[in-house]
């Protein structure tokens, strides 16, 4: 016998130099949640492990973060009041502006902080814009997201995420962020988001849901890939400097599609409800937490993400550093 595949698998340590998929702590982003008030740091019962802090209760969410090597940030709201027109969503001293300046002020340039642009924790109705009757004015809510995204750099964001889905809000947000002198603040696009129950336990975690109906007319619907493609180019030519796929898991054959047919870095959101599953099912006793959440992250990686966002952030840092993955 020639061909012994098992040669390459005999010890760690050549399994380990042999590795087609390797991963850095670098690539990673934990999702944190800031809500209005003070000395809040409350445990979410959808996210274990994970808490709402207000804006000085927050560097602990940071520190935990930094000890096992994550640096880098992604910010959600929730807000004291909604109202129709998200207003929380760019008020000056609003809760993802009051974090932001919190975070830089102790942590300067240590940290990497992008913002989730969206109007869904603003709204009284929970839809991601403005409504017209029933439905969100994809045109009206341009204005209110470039503004949004706008007033979260004023406030110190290195990067604006925008996860609305509505047409054309990449190319209006560039527009804004240039003519008021940030043309090299960089826009991650939430290019590929499809319409998902995965989404559960983080509509929980920032009050979310729609009031009615669901996210069907502006997310995408879970059949389709060629239309990820679409999606992937327009965000290009609008200006994006980054692309997201989300959620992850359910989704490798359009990571793989996304990274085959665009140049820009990919990142791949492993949501809520991922997270959510491999916990229950953990605490259930029915399978092992850590392999599970390496094995699943390391696929994505392989399905061709450059950029993990994910609520499992500290600890697969620390099994990047242990050499299981990686
Ligand atoms: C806001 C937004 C959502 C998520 C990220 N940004 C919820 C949604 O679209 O309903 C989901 C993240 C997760 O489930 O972890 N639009």
């Amino acid at each position: 016998m020639i061909d012994r595949s098992r040669r390459l698998r005999t010890t760690p340590l050549l399994r380990g130099m042999v590795r087609e998929t390797r991963m850095s702590p670098q690539s990673l982003i934990l999702p944190l949640f800031l809500q209005e008030g003070e000395k809040i740091c409350s445990p979410i019962p959808s996210l274990p492990g994970h808490f709402h802090y207000s804006p000085d209760e927050v560097s602990r969410g940071i520190e935990e973060a930094l000890r096992h090597g994550v640096n880098k940030f992604l910010l959600f709201g929730l807000p004291a009041s909604k109202d129709p027109e998200g207003s929380g969503a760019y008020a000056e001293d609003g809760i993802v502006q009051q974090g932001l300046r919190a975070i830089r002020q102790k942590y300067g340039k240590e940290v990497y902080l992008i913002t989730d642009v969206c109007m869904c924790e603003y709204t009284s109705h929970g839809h991601c814009g403005i409504l017209c009757g029933e439905t969100v004015d994809n045109d009206k809510t341009l204005p209110y997201l470039s503004r949004t995204a706008l007033s979260h750099v004023q406030a110190g964001a290195d990067m604006v995420a925008p996860s609305d889905m509505m047409d054309g809000r990449v190319a209006a947000i560039r527009q804004l962020l240039d003519e008021n002198g940030f043309e090299n603040t960089p826009i991650l696009s939430y290019a590929v988001k499809y319409a998902s129950s995965f989404y559960g336990p983080f509509r929980d975690a920032a009050g979310s849901a729609p009031s009615f109906g669901d996210r069907k007319s502006y997310q995408m619907d879970c059949h389709n890939v060629r239309e990820a493609l679409k999606e992937a180019m327009q965000d290009t030519r609008e200006g994006a400097d980054l692309l997201m796929v989300k959620p992850a898991l359910s989704y490798l054959d359009v990571i793989r599609a996304v990274k085959e047919n665009t140049h820009l870095p990919l990142a791949a959101y492993s949501v809520s409800g991922e997270y959510a599953m491999i916990k229950a099912a953990a605490q259930a006793g029915l399978i092992d937490e850590y392999g599970v959440m390496c094995e699943s992250a390391v696929s994505i990686f392989r399905a061709g993400a450059d950029i993990l966002i994910t609520y499992y952030a500290n600890e697969l840092a620390d099994a990047i550093m242990k050499g299981d993955i990686g």
